[in-house]
Parts: C-alpha cells; structure tokens; sequence
C-alpha cells in the first residue's frame, strides 16, 4: 500500500521546533513534506539549517500544509490553533494548551492578580479551542511527551491487562532553570513552574486515571479538586546565589507541589521546581493496589559512565540540563526516544494520515489547564481545596 504523504508547516523556531523537526525525521507511517516554518524570530537560520522555506505569514503556512506543528510561546497558541482548525487543519499543540497571560494591559504582573480571572480566562480560552475543533475536520494533538513516554506506555499496559486501581502517584519534573528568555514572565508563560514544568508529571497522572476509568467501566476517572502551594525561592532576600541555579524570574513560582483528588478520591502529588542540581529530574511513581512502578523519564540507569576529567567528554552529550560531566553520570543514549518525542509526532501522524485516534486529546489537555489553575487559586488561599472546573 502506498504511503500518504502529510504536509507540515512548523510555527515557531526555538527549543522546541528543534525536537520537533528531529521527531517528523523518524516518521514511519506516512511520508512527511515539510514546507517551511513560519516565527516571529528566528525562522531564516532554523531554516537554513534544515533547508526549509520561511513564510512570511501565518496564513500562507496554513493554506499550503495538513497540519501545523504550534512550538510558539504559550499566549499564542489558541490563535495559532484556531487559525489552523477553521481551515480544517489539524494542529499539534505544545504544552501547555493555552492559559491565561494578564490580557492587554502593560503592568501586568503576575503576583498581583486574582487567580480567579486566571481560571475563567484560561478556561475561555480552552472552550474556544474546544468549539474551533468541534467545527473543524482538523483536530488538537496536544503534545505532552511524557504520555508516549516508554515507561508511561508500559505503565498504561500494567494497568490495562491487570485491572489496576491506582490509590497514589507521586511525580515531579525539576532542574536549574529553563533557558528560553521569555521564560520567567507570567505574561509569556501563562504562570510559573507549576504550569510550565508541573503540566508534565500531571499530564501524566491524569491520563492513568483515565486510562484505569476507561478499561474498567468505560469513561474515564478526572480529577476532582486540588491543594497546592507555590514559592519564589530564588526571589527570596535572603537566597545566596552561587550561580548555578537560574536566579531572574520576574513574577513567577520556581517551585510548586499540587495534592490532586480525584472523582474517586484517589489521589496524585506532583512536584514542579527550578531549583534542582544535578540534570533534569523527571519521574512518576505509582502505587497501585496489585502493584507499585517507578517510571524514571529522566535521568535513569540505561548508562551510568565514570569520566575522570570534565575535558575528555567536551564534545558528548550526557543528559539535559547537567551540570558537570566529570565523575559518574547516567548519560542517556537516546534521549528523545526516553522523553517519548518521536513516538508522540509518530502517534500524531497515524491520526492525521489513517483517523486513529489519539491518546493525548483536546480533554486531557483541559483537564490539565482546569486542574493547574485550580491549583494557582489554592496557592493564593495557601493551601485551601478547590474544586476543579469541568
Ligand atoms: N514538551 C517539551 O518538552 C517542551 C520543551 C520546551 C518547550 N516546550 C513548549 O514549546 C513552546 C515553545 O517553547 P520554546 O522553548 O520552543 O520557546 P523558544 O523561546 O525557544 O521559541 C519560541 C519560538 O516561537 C516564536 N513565536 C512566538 N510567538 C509567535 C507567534 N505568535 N507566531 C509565530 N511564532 C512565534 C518565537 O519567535 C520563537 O521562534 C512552549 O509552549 C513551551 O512550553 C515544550
């Protein structure tokens, strides 16, 4: 049988259209035609590098592809999305969805305002999503990686052949601070670490309990209500920076933790900080009444290498965010497969070419929103439940 061949546009030319061009590269159930990128910065050299064409428009792009990649900064992806889905185009959306990013106003800042409006808002700007892809031949593919992550997927597999009941999930995904410049701003990232960092392991939780609810009585288990606190720890008078950790945000949280209740008052903990040495520190535990599992995302033992001198490993790449190469390190000798990027665009090729469905749909990205800026109205009231919108 002939291959379909799917074109692709890319929006965006930063971090994550890099792991994204490396991902449609390893695409096996259709062929992919990428016709170019369109970004507001950045786009000629991403091109070059790549021998794609730069479209001056974000019009253009859409017109002439089946589905654009959205690897722009947060506060545009529902117009990037909803552009995409009224031509009936489908539209690969970076985490997190959408959220909320303070509106027009140029005082913005992100600890002085109520979290309430962040939640409509945010939740607004999801309904519309929502509508634009019920209108739309296209779809959302949310892309949140840790789902097709191997160790998720084997975990899903547990779940589903033994008819787990998970009663607790602990999670977290930390480092020393994210590299984009706009990172650290509210009105860029939509909130702080709990959202940027903490939407993964959440993601994660969420779509367990779906997949436990599915296989058992056919819908699946969302998540009921949240505790949370969140802190500035690098912007304390008082933090002595050695430099090692990133130390400029502007008004966000760089550490948070969620208490998650779900509808069958089972529940998920998930930590989201940017103050942890030693390389990036993605994992999820889950504790279920006929099994336990530790999913190490990142870093895990696949390779543990002793390197005396920090020098002879100047041209390796061990792992993300590491700090030094010298002494033992759990290098990791592919990444991106561990991280689940080239079986998340792989997953979202075989909707786009042959209608399956996806795992990681419009409603778990909701979910997501929904629950996080739950969490951010609990911050706010330090601690107190909230009950999360559906
Ligand atoms: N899944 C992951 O592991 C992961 C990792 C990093 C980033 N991300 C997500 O990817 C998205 C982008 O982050 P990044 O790190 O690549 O950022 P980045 O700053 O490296 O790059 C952002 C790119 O988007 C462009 N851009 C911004 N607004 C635009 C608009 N309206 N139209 C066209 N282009 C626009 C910028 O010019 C730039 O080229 C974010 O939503 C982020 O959360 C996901």
């Amino acid at each position: 049988m002939e291959k379909k061949t799917v074109r692709t546009g890319i929006i965006g030319a930063g971090f994550s259209a890099k792991f994204h061009f490396e991902a449609l590269k390893k695409v096996h159930c259709a062929n992919v035609d990428v016709k170019g990128v369109f970004a507001l910065q950045g786009a000629e050299e991403y091109a070059k590098e790549r021998g794609i064409k730069v479209y001056d428009s974000l019009e253009k792009i859409i017109e002439d592809v089946d589905v654009v990649h959205v690897c722009a900064t947060a506060e545009s992806h529902e117009s990037i999305a909803i552009a995409a889905l009224k031509r009936d185009k489908f539209a690969i959306v970076e985490k997190p969805l959408t959220g909320y990013f303070g509106g027009d106003s140029k005082d913005f800042n992100g600890e002085n305002f109520a979290k309430s409006e962040a939640l409509d808002c945010a939740m607004a700007s999801v309904k519309r999503m929502l509508e634009a892809e019920k209108k739309s031949k296209g779809k959302i593919l949310y892309a949140e990686n840790w789902i097709y992550a191997p160790s998720i997927q084997k975990e899903r597999e547990i779940i589903e052949k033994t008819g787990a009941q998970i009663l607790w999930m602990h999670g977290e995904e930390a480092h020393s601070g994210s590299h984009a410049a706009t990172y650290g701003f509210w009105k860029f990232s939509g909130g702080g670490v709990m959202i940027t960092k903490g939407c993964h392991p959440l993601t994660a939780a969420l779509y367990l309990k779906r997949v436990e609810g599915r296989k058992r009585d056919g819908k699946p288990i969302r998540p009921k209500a949240v505790t949370s606190r969140t802190h500035a720890l690098t912007r304390l008078k008082n933090f002595r920076d050695e430099g090692h950790i990133r130390a400029d945000y502007h008004d966000i949280d760089d550490f948070s933790v969620m208490h998650v209740v779900f509808e069958d008052g089972t529940i998920a903990d998930i930590f989201a900080s940017d103050i942890i040495l030693g390389g990036i520190h993605n994992w999820l535990e889950v504790a279920a009444n006929n099994h336990r599992t530790i999913c190490n995302i990142n870093p895990n033992t696949a390779m543990q290498t002793y390197n005396p001198v920090e020098a002879n490993f100047k041209d390796i790449y061990v792992v993300e965010k590491t700090g030094t190469k010298q002494g033992w390190s759990n290098p990791s000798p592919d990444e991106d497969w561990f991280t689940g990027y080239p079986q998340e665009i792989e997953a979202f090729y075989r909707t786009i070419a042959h209608g399956e469905p996806v795992e990681t749909d419009s409603g778990l990205a909701a979910d997501c929103i929904a629950t996080i800026y739950s969490a951010y109205i609990s911050a706010e009231k330090m601690g107190a439940e909230v009950v999360i919108p559906h």
